[in-house]
């Protein structure tokens, strides 16, 4: 199994964070596609599977991957495997449609895993990347010029965490290249920001990151008090940033 940056002990919390902030961009780009019943959907990496269950809603027959299937609850056509997208096989010309968020920064080998991800496809069936550029992510407002230091030197961390875990923080930027690259045509990006204020579900997924990742953020140089005041800042309400850049991006395996 590749290296995974985040710990096990808190990807529950992770994954209601991830759906309450970008489930909502996501379905509405998925309902772009024209998903309807019958369609046959892969979701890679599926996490909680709240995007499986989004498509089984439709109609759609879903097939969930993931390295741990254990937060996928079960659904009427949803099929939940555990599957390891790097090494395991993947059925070929199988899937009208699918889709992959937050997946494929985190792997080394994501070029090649795009290049499967294109072959499972049917001809003329629709791929699905959503994936953020954390290079883009500036503070507005704060109480004052240290806490916006503060947040600053936080971000930068952070991405050097990620660095050393092979994630590529900016990989929603490349992803339509790499599509591209990959034998994909047709590709169509949608490009979201959102203000993020206290309160913000994608402010609670970057608090709740100050303690899914406090050991290696901490072995990076950052204290416990840092990480505190990083929270305290998030919570206050002269805080203003603007969020990541979130790149979703469809592309088409030609028919
Ligand atoms: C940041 S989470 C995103 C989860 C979900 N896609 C979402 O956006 O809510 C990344 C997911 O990828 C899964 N993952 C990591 N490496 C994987 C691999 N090699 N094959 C399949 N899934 C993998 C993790 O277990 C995790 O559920």
């Amino acid at each position: 199994m590749t290296t995974y940056v985040f710990d096990r002990g808190h990807v529950a919390e992770q994954h209601r964070c991830l759906a309450a902030a970008y489930d909502p961009v996501t379905f509405a780009r998925l309902a772009q596609t024209g998903v309807r019943a019958g369609w046959r959907c892969l979701d890679v990496g599926a996490g909680a599977g709240s995007i499986a269950h989004w498509l089984a809603g439709r109609g759609a027959v879903v097939l969930a991957t993931d390295v741990h299937t254990d937060h996928v609850p079960p659904a009427p056509g949803l099929t939940v495997l555990r599957h390891d997208v790097v090494h395991d096989p993947l059925p070929e010309a199988a899937f009208d449609l699918v889709h992959v968020r937050l997946v494929l920064r985190h792997l080394p080998e994501r070029d090649a895993v795009l290049r499967k991800l294109v072959t499972a496809l049917k001809p003329g069936g629709l791929l699905q990347v959503d994936e953020f550029d954390n290079s883009y992510s500036p503070v507005l407002r704060a109480p004052d010029r240290q806490a916006a230091e503060l947040y600053e030197t936080f971000l930068a961390v952070k991405e050097g965490v990620f660095d050393a875990f092979g994630v590529d923080g900016a990989w929603g930027r490349k992803a339509p290249a790499a599509m591209v690259a990959a034998g994909l045509v047709d590709i169509d990006p949608r490009v979201v920001v959102h203000p993020w204020r206290a309160g913000s579900p994608g402010v609670a997924l970057l608090a709740h990151t100050t303690r899914m990742l406090r050991d290696k953020l901490v072995a990076a140089g950052l204290t416990d008090a840092h990480l505190a005041a990083v929270r305290d800042l998030l919570a206050d309400e002269r805080f203003l940033a603007t969020s990541p850049v979130v790149y979703s991006v469809h592309g088409r395996r030609p028919a």
